[in-house]
């Protein structure tokens, strides 16, 4: 791997720490399971929880710095894209946490996705799915398009400090989201830049999507504490099941 690469993999690490509550959510999630695949795994900050207490945990991950990462960790994670794959086994639990399913761009990636998924899963198997959420902010009636860059972070890799600011795209109709992470070292030099492009979801569409999956909508919880969904609520997170 390039150090490049190798240097992109550990910011992007270094910034998205995930939110709080969220992997003990998913142990939870995964009581009574003996086997779990994570979709878009990254550097296995969820899958290291699992793989400590199941007899099988697995992921994907498309990136392959990422995939290298959780790998050196100890971690099964292969690499591969969610929207097409085939490990030619089954789970009793899918995940996607952390807003895995807005890397997906179009809903036939997304539904490709969650085809694969069902794919994956044992009969009565669960899938898990988190996102922030997204509806309130979609209703607001003031669309913008892009806005300047913006302070956001401040993170430390192998000793050197980054100042992270952040550019976001909005198109409304499209539902994108196009984020444009910029890192600068403190002390000076060249900056680094990330793009995270995302198409968000709004929950009115879960069902109609799930059901071209074949897969039945539960339940839409508003946070890792799992109180119903409303409009006030600051996460999606969502199970849904492979019927029988
Ligand atoms: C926000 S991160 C979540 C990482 C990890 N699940 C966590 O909770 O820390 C989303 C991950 O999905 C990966 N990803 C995006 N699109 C993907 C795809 N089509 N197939 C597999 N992984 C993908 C990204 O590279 C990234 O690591």
């Amino acid at each position: 791997m390039t150090p490049a690469l190798e240097l992109e993999a550990s910011l992007y690490r270094a910034l998205h720490r995930g939110r709080p509550g969220d992997v003990d959510f998913y142990r939870r999630a995964a009581t009574g399971a003996e086997s779990v695949l994570e979709l878009g795994a990254g550097w296995g900050r969820v899958l290291t929880a699992l793989d400590a207490e199941l007899p099988r945990a697995v992921g994907l991950e498309r990136s392959p710095a990422l995939a290298a990462m959780a790998r050196a960790d100890g971690l099964d994670v292969r690499e591969g894209d969610m929207r097409a794959f085939d490990l030619g086994e089954r789970f009793d639990r899918v995940f996607i946490p952390y807003g895995g399913v807005y890397c997906l761009l179009t809903e036939e990636d997304l539904v490709g996705a969650l085809r694969c998924a069902r794919r994956h899963l044992m009969p009565d198997g669960l899938l898990v799915f988190d996102a922030w959420s997204a509806d309130a902010f979609h209703a607001e009636a003031e669309a913008w398009d892009e806005q300047l860059f913006e302070a956001v972070d401040e993170v430390e890799v192998n000793g050197e400090r980054f100042s992270v600011s952040e550019r976001t795209r909005w198109r409304k109709p499209q539902q994108r989201l196009d984020v444009s992470y910029r890192f600068t070292p403190t002390a000076g030099g060249e900056s680094f830049h990330d793009e995270l492009p995302q198409r968000y979801l709004l929950t009115d569409e879960l069902p109609r999507l799930l059901e071209r999956a074949d897969l039945e909508l539960l339940v839409i919880h508003g946070g890792f504490d799992q109180h119903v969904h409303d409009e006030e609520s600051e996460q999606l997170v969502v199970t849904a099941q492979r019927p029988a």
